[in-house]
């Protein structure tokens, strides 16, 4: 399937989803309002995309990938809920839209971060379709992914980088940790409910890291380049905060070819995995050269 049609249909299950998802909920309204706002803003859902693009490859219709691939644009999302907070970037505008604690207050988009987070694990454990040993086992690397070893230890890393300027290796630490190690879980994730044999998770695994690293270069790269119009966010905003960045550290050019090395290195870990890979190399491709 072409990429354009498939990234379209996956789209919309995944807003369906997420939309079934908070409105079965019996929660106070402020509450589900807050979380609905920010997941229905839109996003690329590149993330449960790459998760649905693994299972397509393999040729495998689960019937609950999307809940999982759902549960991660709830932390995803959770995640820049709290990014934009005045303690941490201050952010002002979010997918095109204002952000959450704009809306609806800092107390309220604190809780509503709180709230797609602890959720998300409770969706996935409630999947019967998906064998108890495959769910403890997604929860088990989504904290490790999510948690102080991954995205929140990275979002830490990368809050000192504003104090200090970080050598590359650490710079690639922080982006690896706040941003690759939850884009790598999706590929993993995907992998796993595919049922693809234990010698493949690593390859996948690898795949997702030079695919992680090249996106965060990416958003390095476009804070500068883009437009606040353009990209739903505060261009701009790494440099006006002193914030480590490639393009801080290395210039644009040489960011440019980081951004390259990683892109190309992604789709070598590909190839040796049996089949093809069609799907997988375009989203590559997209990471890219995407404008947004
Ligand atoms: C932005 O992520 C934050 C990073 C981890 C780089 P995305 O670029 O995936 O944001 P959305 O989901 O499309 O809004
Ligand atoms: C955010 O990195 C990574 C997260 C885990 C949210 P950024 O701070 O660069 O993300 P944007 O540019 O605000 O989307
Ligand atoms: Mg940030
Ligand atoms: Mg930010
Ligand atoms: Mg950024």
């Amino acid at each position: 399937m072409k990429l354009t049609e498939f990234r379209q249909q996956k789209e919309i299950a995944v807003q369906e989803e997420l939309g079934r998802q908070i409105q079965a909920l019996a929660i106070p309204a402020v509450l589900k309002e807050s979380m609905n706002y920010s997941l229905q803003a839109g996003g690329k859902r590149i993330r449960p995309i790459l998760l649905l693009a693994v299972l397509e490859e393999k040729g495998v219709q689960h019937p609950d990938a999307l809940k999982v691939a759902c549960a991660i644009e709830m932390i995803h999302t959770y995640s820049l809920i709290h990014d934009d907070l005045p303690s941490m970037d201050n952010d002002d505008l979010r997918r095109g839209q204002p952000t959450n604690h704009k809306v609806y207050g800092e107390a309220a988009a604190i809780l509503a971060g709180d709230a797609l987070l602890t959720y998300s694990f409770g969706l996935i454990a409630r999947l019967e379709t998906v064998p108890a040993e495959d769910r403890l086992r997604l929860i088990d690397l989504l904290s490790t992914a999510a948690g102080a070893e991954g995205m929140v230890g990275g979002q830490v890393l990368d809050m000192e980088g504003e104090e200090r300027k970080l050598s590359l290796e650490e710079l690639e630490q922080v982006h690896q940790m706040k941003t690759g190690a939850l884009l790598t879980y999706s590929i993993v994730a995907g992998a796993v409910l595919a049922g693809c044999p234990p010698g493949e998770i690593p390859v996948y695994a690898a795949f997702g890291r030079h695919l992680g690293l090249a996106f965060q270069i990416q958003d390095d790269i476009l804070d500068v380049t883009g437009s606040s119009a353009e990209l739903g966010k505060t261009a701009g905003k790494d440099a006006a905060s002193d914030k480590s960045t490639y393009p801080g550290l290395l210039t644009l050019p040489k960011a440019q070819e980081k951004l390259v090395h990683h892109a190309e290195a992604a789709k070598t870990a590909l190839q040796k995995l049996p089949g093809d890979h069609l799907l997988l190399e375009q989203l590559t491709d997209l990471i890219v050269h995407r404008t947004s």
